[in-house]
């Protein structure tokens, strides 16, 4: 049986009240879900990463954000950034390629890949864009982080009100100085990013550190950043539209940052780094916060899987078979089997050594986003990760990737049958499977885990920490895509492989694909946040024609006045 066809489909997203269909709600479930996902209405090709942000967040308590008693509000809302305004105003003005959504104004901010929650406030986040903050009660735009000129601006490409920042969708909370980290890459040369949540950014070019791809994430521990050059590759050919001639890099940098190093310099100024070399190529990264025993970082790697592909009219898939319509704009999912590795960096004597690896070619394929417990009290020593692998799809992997490939991936040991999506449970000391949990059906695509600690914030406990921090005492909340209607299923973090405590749905509740999610306890209002006003960017407006520039001043007058045409 094949991937839903409905993944893509372009649907009007919805509220709606989540009924629980099996099971019971379990004791100590608190708080809300944001789910970041490409809006419904701008999904499919070139590439589904593109559409424009949006945001679905799932009440985890019955009869709140308005739901009936006792069901679950299932709430979303296309966020109404200066891209989303005036993308809608101007569609005609707006193309899209396969490095994002161009047009007069600049490159469309999407804030569409990840949700990231910092005390009572949401960010909203996407590689090319500054992050987003969003009210996260009524899920409506309050702006983005810092002013543009204070960022590195790519200039190749005309961005008069819309500037193009190279960043990070995984920017982090540092909860020992209350401040998020992220980066700004400029033609490679990567820059630290630091923000006390109002104000002006810090930035810091790092002495050295040339990104040959792109970073897609970055991590830290009490003392350190981590950065690493991710395998989204960027060639020349395909920024003037043509294809892709090689294949992403099979290793790359790891930068290794000392927060004191930055406390100490003056933004602008450069700081060193320590660079170590890792292969096989990744994406996502997450280092233990306690580093008294050396900085230890497990390693998603993204081997021979291309996201910076997708599917398109003329393709044929692994099996040789023409790819359905459907997918076109769907990225490419791995040729091979998924790779988790575990590193210990000691960063006095400059060594790197791998101490656990997860690689099991029979069970894990195609990896997701991983959930962990985000609490710093779960953090200072993480217990467990919950990994959801996609299985091999070979519908997701075309033809022309395995052409790119060919040197490293061999067709004959493609697998013959396909494999339906895992949850997984790991231990985080050693990456020991503790539990697994398989998917009978290959129609249902599992979404990216989110943990959710039990009876958070009771007991005089912080708001974010549940019973026993670390990742094992809570619960994994999987949204689960499928044709026959989305559905949230609920596990015991303890023991995923029992299958889900429970199961929450709407009938016929379509909801295509979305991207990486978070939970959050119930937040307030969020009403006095500093940002730049999009009114105050307007200093390059004269590079529109007048039509245009009129379009962008209607966007910020509308902004200054509170309307939401998006709404
Ligand atoms: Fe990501």
């Amino acid at each position: 049986m094949p991937l839903p066809r409905s993944i893509l489909q372009p649907v009007v997203p919805e509220d709606r009240d989540l009924a629980v269909v099996a099971g019971a709600i379990p004791e100590g479930l608190t708080g809300e879900c944001f789910i970041a996902a490409p809006h419904t209405s701008t999904l499919g090709p070139p590439h589904a990463f593109f559409g424009a942000g949006m945001t679905y967040v799932l009440s985890l308590e019955p009869g709140t954000r308005g739901a009936a008693p006792g069901t679950f509000a299932w709430r979303q809302a296309w966020i109404d950034s200066p891209s989303a305004r005036l993308q809608q105003k101007r569609p005609d003005a707006f193309v899209r390629s396969m490095l994002g959504t161009h047009s007069p104004f600049g490159l469309v901010n999407a804030a569409n890949t990840a949700s990231l929650p910092w005390g009572d406030r949401m960010f909203m986040t996407w590689d090319v864009g500054r992050p987003v903050e969003i009210d996260p009660v009524s899920l409506r735009y309050l702006g983005e982080v810092g002013r543009r000129d204070e960022w590195q601006v790519f200039d190749l490409l005309p961005g008069p009100v819309l500037p193009m920042i190279t960043s990070t969708a995984h920017p982090i909370i540092d909860p020992d100085r209350d401040c998020l980290w992220t980066v700004n890459t400029y033609f490679g040369q990567l820059h630290i990013v630091r923000w006390d949540g109002e104000g002006p950014i810090q930035r810091w070019p790092i002495a050295n550190a040339v990104v040959p791809q792109s970073v897609h994430t970055i991590t830290q521990t009490r003392d350190w950043l981590v950065v690493g050059d991710c395998a989204f590759k960027v060639e020349a050919a395909v920024l003037t539209g043509g294809d892709r001639t090689e294949p992403a890099n099979a290793d790359e940098p790891i930068y290794l940052i000392r927060k004191a190093d930055l406390d100490a310099a003056k933004s602008g100024t450069e700081v060193g780094c320590l660079r170590y070399e890792l292969a096989p190529e990744m994406n996502h990264y997450y280092a233990q916060y306690d580093d008294r025993d050396g900085v230890v970082v497990m390693f998603e790697h993204t081997q021979n899987a291309d996201i910076a592909m997708a599917a398109r009219e003329g393709d044929i898939d692994a099996w040789g078979r023409p790819t359905d319509p459907a997918f076109y704009g769907l990225y490419g999912f791995s040729m091979t089997p998924a790779r988790t590795t575990m590193h210990c960096f000691d960063p006095q004597r400059g060594e790197r050594l791998e101490v656990a690896e997860i690689y099991d070619p029979e069970r894990y394929h195609t990896r997701q986003l991983s959930a962990f417990d985000w609490s710093a009290e779960g953090w200072e020593h993480p217990e467990a990760v919950h990994s959801v692998y996609h299985g091999f799809r070979p519908e997701a992997v075309q033809q022309r990737m395995l052409d790119l490939y060919a040197d490293r991936v061999d067709r004959a040991m493609l697998p013959t049958e396909e494999m339906p999506c895992t949850l997984a449970t790991h231990s985080w000391d050693g990456l020991q499977t503790i539990s697994e949990y398989r998917w009978r059906d290959t129609t249902d695509v599992a979404t990216s885990p989110i943990f959710v600690p039990r009876s958070a914030g009771r007991d005089g406990r912080s708001r974010h920490a549940g019973e026993r921090p670390g990742g094992l005492h809570g619960f994994v909340v999987v949204p689960v895509l499928s044709d026959h209607g989305m559905r949230v299923e609920i596990f015991d973090a303890n023991n995923v492989g029992a299958g889900p405590l429970c199961t929450l749905a709407s009938p016929n509740h379509a909801v295509p694909f979305v991207l990486h999610s978070a939970w959050t306890p119930t937040l307030g209002v969020v009403t006095d946040t500093d940002h730049a006003a999009f009114g105050d960017e307007l200093g390059q407006i004269d590079q529109l024609d007048d039509d245009l520039a009129n379009v962008a001043r209607e966007v910020a007058r509308e902004l200054a006045e509170g309307l939401n045409p998006l709404a």
